[in-house]
């Protein structure tokens, strides 16, 4: 048995990441994978409730290898993290549904993600309700210890050791408990606009921005005409350069926002242009053969939980 606690982490295939997804979650991926025994997977059955997915399933599949081209990019190495996809474990989906039968509607309409969508008059489908069930699923079937996400994701790992305390309640401890770790400093990470960067606003950085792209955002980073600190400017090259080293910068350009824009842009050029570079090394070849090693450690795995857990409820025959 291996002394490191487990980490485990999911992205949605849901197309190019940007910084705050980076700075949020992906780079804890990597930081952590030396001192954890580490899980990360391509979470497609929850970016299947996006019905501009469902429309294209050709999207969804080139989504699925992009994103681990992304994740070996930034530097996870299949060696110490298992890559793998949520589909290659089909045991979380039966747990979930054994976990729908343990919670109730109401419990579930409290989530915000889901009074959010109904909020903005969206006709939820029972998959983008059910969504923190799966979640929950993915994380316990895997006997997760440390959970590395961006803080809109809090209230799902609060969600997650719920659902572990009332299957404990009724058939006895069988998953771990797990802890969401969230950076403090870069928790929400803010985008051209001064919100939270996030693919629904239109306000993100790629990860794997061209220059062209890394120049359109930044020139696009509003900036208020009241002088002295462009904050906007600023949270994004905190990003990436230590306060020190801005401090100096932004007193020697003080008000020249244009100036500290293009220093921004070298400043992201030199971060991102590696990256971006490895990235494109990637073949699809690599990824579909790192997916199947990960796929087959983490059904593994799965698997035997999920023996205890059918013993448990009593479906063992
Ligand atoms: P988006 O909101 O852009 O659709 P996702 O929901 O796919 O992003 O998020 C993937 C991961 O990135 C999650 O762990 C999420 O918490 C994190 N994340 C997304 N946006 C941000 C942000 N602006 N700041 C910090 N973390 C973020
Ligand atoms: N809900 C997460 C997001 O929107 C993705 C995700 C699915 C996840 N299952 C997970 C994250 C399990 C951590 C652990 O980004």
């Amino acid at each position: 048995m291996s002394e490191k606690k487990r980490l485990l982490s999911g992205v949605k295939p849901t197309g190019r990441p940007h910084l705050g997804n980076y700075f949020g979650a992906m780079k804890q991926f990597v930081d952590f994978q030396d001192t954890h025994e580490s899980f990360v997977f391509v979470a497609e059955y929850h970016a299947l409730t996006s019905e501009r997915l469902q429309k294209s399933p050709e999207l969804l599949h080139s989504n699925i290898i992009g994103l681990v081209k992304d994740y070996l990019a930034i530097g996870l190495d299949p060696e110490q993290t298992t890559l793998y996809t949520q589909g290659s474990v089909v045991e979380v989906t039966e747990l979930a549904w054994i976990f729908n039968c343990l919670i109730t509607v109401p419990y579930l309409q409290r989530a915000h993600a889901y009074k959010d969508a109904e909020a903005r008059g969206k006709n939820v489908n029972v998959g983008t309700f059910d969504y923190p069930a799966l979640m929950a699923a993915d994380i316990l079937i895997m006997d997760a210890d440390v959970v590395p996400v961006g803080k809109d994701q809090m209230q799902h790992l609060e969600i997650a050791r719920d659902i572990n305390d009332k299957f404990t309640a009724i058939y006895g401890k069988t998953f771990r408990q797990p802890e969401a770790r969230i950076l403090k400093d870069t928790e929400i990470v803010l985008g051209t606009d001064g919100e939270k960067m996030s693919k629904s606003y239109g306000n993100t950085i790629p990860l794997f921005a061209t220059r062209a792209e890394i120049e359109k955002g930044v020139m696009s980073i509003v900036t208020d005409s009241a002088g002295g600190l462009p904050k906007n400017v600023y949270a994004i090259h905190k990003l990436i350069k230590s306060e020190a080293e801005l401090e100096k910068l932004y007193a020697a350009n003080e008000g020249n926002y244009k100036a500290l824009k293009e220093a921004l842009v070298e400043d992201l050029e030199v971060f991102i242009a590696p990256m971006r570079e490895r990235r494109a090394s990637i073949t699809d070849m690599e990824v579909v053969a790192t997916l199947k090693l990960g796929g087959e450690k983490a059904k593994e795995l799965a698997s035997a939980k999920m023996k205890d857990v059918r013993k448990k409820i009593g479906v063992t025959i």
